[in-house]
């Protein structure tokens, strides 16, 4: 009910009384009271006049379940949040609820992880006040092996959120980092549990830096924030709900051919390689090539010296710039 009063006095300019938030929520008056001087707590400015009701003047830049809830424009992707101060990793949390049979589009978001997971076995730095790190559960159903694809569809809808809250240009480095003036915003981390021919669950844990001031040295040449790039502050809980608003759309076309070929032009649109010469890191052996943009399963079409075209599958290879990361 929280989450339903604060969307109601966000959505609305002008007061609305104590009487119909009683009778849309089939509560009593002291019920609603509780909620508004919760959310006073909260640091939520709203004000309270005797016959007009309760009007909002100014919310808190704060990550919570209400605030999140409230910003969801969504039919299922994000439409249930679970929010935690502190956990180990949002990927972990999803997947146990996952096992639980937790339903379809349910989002798993912290304000800080204390066992962040990144790719290939690294960790990702996740201190608290600075960044998002969320995961959404599904349960498509597809063939195991076109669940990586939705990685990708992921990374669309971080671009364009970013891009729809912020004015910035997002790029996409294959297969799915999120790059804005040529330095890296954003990782996503997709695990899942299958059988052979059945996806029990897939989890796309994504991990976006928002206000961070400063990297460790290791990453300051290759990583930066919003508001660095921006020189602002970015709301957090906002950008969620922007993410989660472009991927359900994105996840929606994917599904009708279950691949990526309705996608295939936006993601190319996006895509910081295309045109562009790159290195291909093979496991024990690297080299340049042309790179062409995706195919309709995600795999990067390059082109190589002697004119070969090649499809390169993300989980064997990574590609960088000839002259560094993109
Ligand atoms: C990468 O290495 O680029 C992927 C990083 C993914 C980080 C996110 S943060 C939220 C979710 N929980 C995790 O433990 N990892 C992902």
């Amino acid at each position: 009910m929280k989450s339903e009063i604060l969307r109601l006095l966000k959505e609305n300019d002008t007061y609305i009384s104590g009487q119909q938030l009683c009778e849309q929520f089939h509560v009593s008056r002291t019920a609603v009271w509780k909620v508004i001087e919760q959310l006073k707590r909260e640091g939520y400015q709203i004000e309270a006049v005797r016959n007009k009701g309760y009007r909002l003047i100014d919310s808190p830049d704060v990550m919570s379940r209400a605030e999140i809830e409230s910003l969801m424009k969504t039919a299922w992707a994000g439409k249930n949040v679970i929010y935690y101060d502190e956990i180990d990793s949002t990927n972990n949390r999803a997947k146990e609820y996952g096992e639980k049979g937790s339903p379809h589009g349910m989002l798993f978001v912290a304000d800080k992880q204390v066992a962040g997971k990144g790719r290939r076995g690294r960790s990702w730095e996740s201190p608290a006040g600075s960044s998002i790190y969320m995961t959404i559960l599904l349960h498509p159903e597809i063939l195991p092996t076109k669940a990586p694809q939705l990685t990708l569809v992921m990374a669309m809808a971080v671009a364009d959120g970013i891009q729809k809250m912020t004015g910035l240009e997002t790029k996409i480095k294959w297969p799915n980092d999120i790059v804005v003036n040529g330095k890296k915003i954003c990782g996503i981390l997709t695990e899942m549990s299958t059988e052979i021919d059945y996806i029990n669950y897939v989890v796309i844990g994504v991990g976006v830096n928002v206000n961070q001031e400063t990297f460790p040295a290791e990453i300051q040449s290759t990583a930066t924030s919003l508001k660095i790039e921006l020189g602002e502050t970015v709301r957090r809980s906002g950008l969620i709900a922007a993410v989660m608003a472009s991927f359900e759309q994105y996840y929606e076309v994917f599904m009708k051919t279950e691949d990526l070929s309705g996608l295939r032009d936006r993601y190319n649109s996006m895509l910081v390689n295309l045109d562009q010469e790159v290195k291909v890191l093979e496991p024990g052996h690297e080299y340049e090539a042309h790179a062409l943009g995706i195919n309709r399963t995600g795999e990067l079409i390059v082109r190589t010296p002697d004119g070969e075209e090649k499809e390169i599958y993300a989980g064997e290879v990574s590609v960088r710039g000839v002259y560094g990361y993109v």
